[in-house]
């Protein structure tokens, strides 16, 4: 393993807001770019919203965020896996090892998982490098939801995939 995941802290608002300036013009085209957003991020933690932070097993350098949105709990165990990956890690694999490992937090049960049984990934049809990520990690295509999310100014057409635990080796 080339990299780790934990919570966010604190002390990542720093690195993170850096990580999110180097990586603008990689992130502005699919996602908004928020360099001053992370202390609302860490506000907003709670049983609807579990962030990941990804790091460098080497420099301990941020890797990644991945955010388990919309959670709902009863009869559903739901999230939506939201991801970003930065620079210079981009590109380099650890972001796939990385979600793979918040996959596994996800559909873990006891102390240290999220006992979810269903995760969803929502991708843009032009979000190429996402829609590789999703088939990567074994997301399910599910269909097509039109006008889907609020980004860059307008409603846009998502790819919908998901996985449930059954699907994940190990668990
Ligand atoms: C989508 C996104 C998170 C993907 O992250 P990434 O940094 O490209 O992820 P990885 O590096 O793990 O991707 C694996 C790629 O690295 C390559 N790779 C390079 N070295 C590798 C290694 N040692 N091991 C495995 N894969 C490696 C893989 O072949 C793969 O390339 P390919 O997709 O061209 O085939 C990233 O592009 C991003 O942040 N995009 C902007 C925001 C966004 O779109 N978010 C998602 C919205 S739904």
């Amino acid at each position: 393993m080339r990299v780790y995941i934990r919570p966010p802290r604190p002390a990542d608002e720093r690195p993170y807001s850096e990580a999110v300036v180097r990586s603008t013009d990689h992130l502005s085209p699919w996602n908004p770019v928020e360099p001053d957003g992370f202390p609302d991020l860490l506000r907003r933690q709670g049983p609807a919203l579990r962030t990941f932070m990804i790091f460098n097993e080497e420099d301990d350098g941020l890797v990644g965020r991945v955010n388990v949105a919309n959670i709902v709990r009863a009869r559903f165990r739901n999230g939506a896996l939201g991801y970003d990956s930065y620079v210079p890690y981009a590109g380099t694999g650890r972001m796939s090892e990385g979600l793979r490992l918040v996959v596994d937090r996800c559909f873990r049960s006891g102390p240290d998982g999220l006992g979810l049984h269903r995760l969803e990934i929502n991708v843009q049809p032009e979000n190429e490098r996402s829609l590789a990520m999703a088939k990567r990690l074994g997301f399910r295509h599910e269909g097509f939801s039109p006008r889907m999310l609020f980004i860059n100014n307008a409603w846009r057409d998502h790819e919908r995939f998901a996985l449930t635990v059954e699907e994940w080796p190990g668990i």
